[in-house]
Parts: C-alpha cells; sequence; structure tokens
C-alpha cells in the first residue's frame, strides 16, 4: 500500500504517519509519498492508495494535489481518502472538502476520513476505527 500526502503545517502528515504505523503493525508493506517531492508511481502497483490532503482557501483542494491528480492521468479504482481541516474556516459546509471532492472525481468505493486539525487525542480513535473498516471492505472486494 502508498500514502501519498500534502502536508503545509503538519497535521495531514500526522494522520499519514498513524496510517503507516497501524498498517506496519499489521504487517503491511507501506511506502510513503510526499506529494510535490516524491517522483512519481504507478498506483496501479498497489493494493491501495491512499490519498490525504488539507483543504484549502473556502473549500478549496491545493494545487499541488491538482498536479498529483493530473500526473496520474486516470481514475484509479483503488484510491482511499482523507484529510485534515479546520471547521472555523466556513464550518461544516466547507470542512474537509477538498475530501469530498476527491472521493467524488475518484468514484472511491471506500468511506473518507475528515479530522479536525491534529490527529492526536480523541480523534487518533477515529483513524484506528476507519482504518479497520478500510480494510475490512479492501478484503471483501479482493
Ligand atoms: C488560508 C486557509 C484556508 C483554509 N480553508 C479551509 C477550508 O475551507 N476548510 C477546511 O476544512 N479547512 C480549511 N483550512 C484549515 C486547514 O485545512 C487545516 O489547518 C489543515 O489541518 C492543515 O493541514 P496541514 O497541517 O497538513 O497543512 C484553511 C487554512 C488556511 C490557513
Amino acid at each position: 500500500m502508498i500514502i501519498a500526502y500534502l502536508t503545509y503545517s503538519g497535521n495531514t502528515e500526522e494522520v499519514a504517519l498513524m496510517i503507516r504505523d497501524y498498517l506496519q503493525k499489521d504487517g503491511i508493506e507501506v511506502d510513503l509519498h510526499r506529494i510535490g517531492i516524491d517522483a512519481p508511481f504507478h498506483p496501479e502497483t498497489y493494493d491501495l492508495v491512499f490519498l490525504g490532503t488539507f483543504t484549502w482557501e473556502k473549500g478549496a483542494t491545493p494545487d499541488e494535489v491538482k498536479d498529483f491528480v493530473w500526473e496520474i492521468g486516470y481514475k484509479p479504482s483503488n484510491m482511499v481518502i482523507f484529510g485534515t481541516g479546520d471547521t472555523q474556516f466556513g464550518g461544516d459546509d466547507l470542512f474537509c472538502k477538498a475530501v469530498d471532492k476527491l472521493s467524488v472525481f475518484y468514484g472511491s468505493s471506500h468511506p473518507v476520513l475528515k479530522i479536525e486539525q491534529s490527529p492526536r487525542g480523541y480523534q487518533q480513535r477515529a483513524v484506528y476505527d476507519w482504518l479497520e473498516g478500510v480494510l475490512h471492505h479492501a478484503k471483501s472486494y479482493a
């Protein structure tokens, strides 16, 4: 599996690393891809591609993530979307809007994960519960 993510202030990276650590404890091999930094990869060479982003101005998807989507050039069926946001920037309507947009774009069959700012503390459980669901779902369709 691979986790591709974009982060400016570290929140989305914290989620990405939490996902990585959890999967590795489960014996799963995991690569990390820093969007805009690491060399392109082929999504079809992985069982699952986790894609993580924060949400920017008025619900926007960051340009680096749009470039990443463009670089992939097609809509892989194995995308799992997660992200961080902040409800102070427009309330529930705009909260993690980029996550919703990407999930719809890819027609992802997995539920999305939305974390408010840092995943440390009370939201950590949500990350693990979500991951369990994703893995269970992926196995039942394998
Ligand atoms: C200028 C600006 C605009 C933002 N707009 C939104 C938004 O529309 N929706 C949202 O959920 N979060 C918004 N945020 C909050 C970030 O998505 C949030 O802080 C996120 O956790 C940052 O991720 P990072 O630490 O991985 O860079 C905004 C933050 C900034 C600085």
